[in-house]
Parts: structure tokens; sequence; C-alpha cells
């Protein structure tokens, strides 16, 4: 009975490790890693550690071998091209290894997306469902990661949060709440052909966001609209589905998930 996770030492892996050791014994835990230095810590906890690399399939089979559970972490590749290619050496190498189920992390409502990551999510789901095999999609939300990329220092030193015109929604989550779900989900048997959508349980705003700002920096924060704003983020925003919403993610973690408030503190320096 052992539980595989590629891209083991990457930040949502090693999350995901350490919430499952508070679950399954150290010894039913296989990591599997491109780099073999970044995998000490992970070892250190008594952890197996494999070396797998996506561009390598010969590596994958003797990786997955023996993997009731693999969880398939999609490739950080930059190129939507080149990770399609590596996540059918993936896919192909756990029919190989006989792998029982298959776990993937996808990215939310991707059929509601209209770019190539979001196709690239889509056509990873459908390869994975050609093979037969059992599998569960973890559909993550965009991690609130993204959020550094609107300068929230900046507003707070100025009291004021620039913004492009528009009526925005935003859905995000942190990687430790997605980690908690993907935990309960690869420790208990069944989930086999489901689908999960990670996301908040409600999209926020730039005014929630503001409000939160505001709370934080314990004064206020106004909102100004900009239409001079240029910043490539809203580009992507806008293609995907920040609307759709689902109580996966709640359930899967028997608590809310994190609030806007608390999931923007990390990105803050007050
Ligand atoms: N939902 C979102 O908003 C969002 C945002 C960004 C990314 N993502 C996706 O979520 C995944 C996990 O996120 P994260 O924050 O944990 O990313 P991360 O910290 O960059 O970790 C990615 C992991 O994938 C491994 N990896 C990359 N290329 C590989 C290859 N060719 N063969 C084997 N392993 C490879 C990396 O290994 P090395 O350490 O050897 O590089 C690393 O362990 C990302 O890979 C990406 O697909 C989602």
């Amino acid at each position: 009975m052992s539980i595989v996770i590629t891209g083991a030492s990457g930040k949502l892996g090693t999350l995901i490790l350490n919430q499952l050791l508070h679950k399954v014994p150290a010894n039913r835990l296989i990591a599997c890693v491109r780099t073999r230095e970044t995998a000490r810590p992970l070892e250190e906890l008594g952890i197996t550690v494999r070396y797998c690399d996506y561009d390598h399939p010969d590596s994958l089979e003797s990786a997955f071998t023996g993997a009731s559970k693999l969880l398939f972490i999609s490739s950080s590749h930059h190129d939507d091209t080149i990770r399609m290619r590596q996540h059918a050496h993936v896919i192909e190498a756990a029919k190989k290894s006989k792998v029982e189920h298959l776990l993937y992390t996808s990215f939310a409502f991707p059929e509601k997306g209209s770019i190539p990551l979001t196709h690239l999510h889509v056509a990873t789901e459908h390869a994975i469902r050609a093979t037969g095999i059992p599998y569960t999609f973890l559909r993550n939300a965009l991690y609130v990661d993204f959020i550094s990329t609107l300068d929230l220092n900046a507003a707070i030193e100025k009291g004021e949060l620039r913004v492009p015109p528009g009526d925005w929604l935003f859905n995000s989550i942190p990687r430790q709440d997605i980690a908690l779900a993907a935990a309960a989900v690869l420790a208990e048997p069944g989930h086999l052909n489901k689908t999960y959508e990670l996301t908040a349980s409600d999209p926020w705003t730039f005014s929630d966001l503001t409000a939160a700002l505001s709370d934080l920096a314990g004064r206020p924060i106004s909102l100004q609209q900009d239409a001079t704003i240029q910043n490539w983020i809203y580009g992507f925003l806008s293609k995907i589905d920040p609307s759709s919403t689902s109580n996966d993610l709640e359930q899967l973690m028997g608590r809310p998930p994190t609030s806007l408030k608390e999931s923007i503190k990390p990105f803050i320096s007050l």
C-alpha cells in the first residue's frame, strides 16, 4: 500500500507529504524527485526517495513500481507543449507500472478557461481517463501567490490600491489548504473517478482585498481605478473562470478555506 508522489521536493509536494505524515506511516510514502539533493529533508523524515524525471520515461516506470496510489503533480515547465509531452510520459509509465489509483493536480474549472494552461489540464485529464486507471482529479484554484504581482506593500505605503477598471473577480487558495485536502484524499480509501474543484467557497473582489488590507495595515486603504495599468496578470486572469465555486475543498479539509485576510498575510510586510 504505497503512496507515490511526483514533484515531491516542490512547494506543494512537500506540504502534502508533511500532512500525510500525520495520517500514514513514513514507510508507506515514496517521494519522486528529479534532483536527489532536494530530497534530503524528506529522507530524514523516513520517506523513501526515488529518482524521476518527466523528460526521461525510463526513470518513471521504476519510480512508480508498487504504487497503490500515485499523485502526479503537474509539471512546472513554462512551455505547455513540452508539459503535454512530459505529462504523456508520466501517464504512460503509470499504466505500464500498473498503478492502482492515479491522482492528478489539475486546474479549477479548466473547461471554462481559454488559455494553453487550461487546455493542457483538460487534455491531461482526458489522457488519464483513457488509460482506464481509476483516477481522482484535484483541480486547484489559483495559488494565492499571484497576489504578489499586485504590489500590496506599495498600496499600504500609499494608502491606495490602483487597479484596472472592470468588475474583477478572483478565486485563490493557499497551497496549505490544497495540501490538507490532497492528503485527506490520499490517506483515505475511495475517491475513485472523482473530480474535486479545490476553490474558495466564494470569489473575492478588489473591495474585499482593500478591506482585508485595511484591517491588516490598521488604516484605510482606498481603491482607485486606473485605466493605464499594464500588468500581464490581468490578461491571464481574464481568461480563467474565477466565478465558479465549489464546497469540495471545505468538505475534504473539514474546515472552511483560509480567509483572504489570512492568506495574503505572508505577502505583505508590516
Ligand atoms: N494553481 C496554481 O495557481 C499554480 C501556480 C503555479 C504552478 N502550478 C502547478 O502546480 C504544480 C505544483 O506547484 P508547486 O508550487 O509545488 O511548484 P514547484 O515548487 O515549482 O514544484 C514543482 C515540482 O515539480 C518538479 N518537476 C518539474 N519538472 C520536472 C520534471 N521534468 N521531472 C520531474 N519533476 C519535475 C520540480 O522538481 P525540481 O525541484 O527538480 O525542479 C518540483 O519538485 C506546478 O508544477 C504547476 O504545474 C499551479
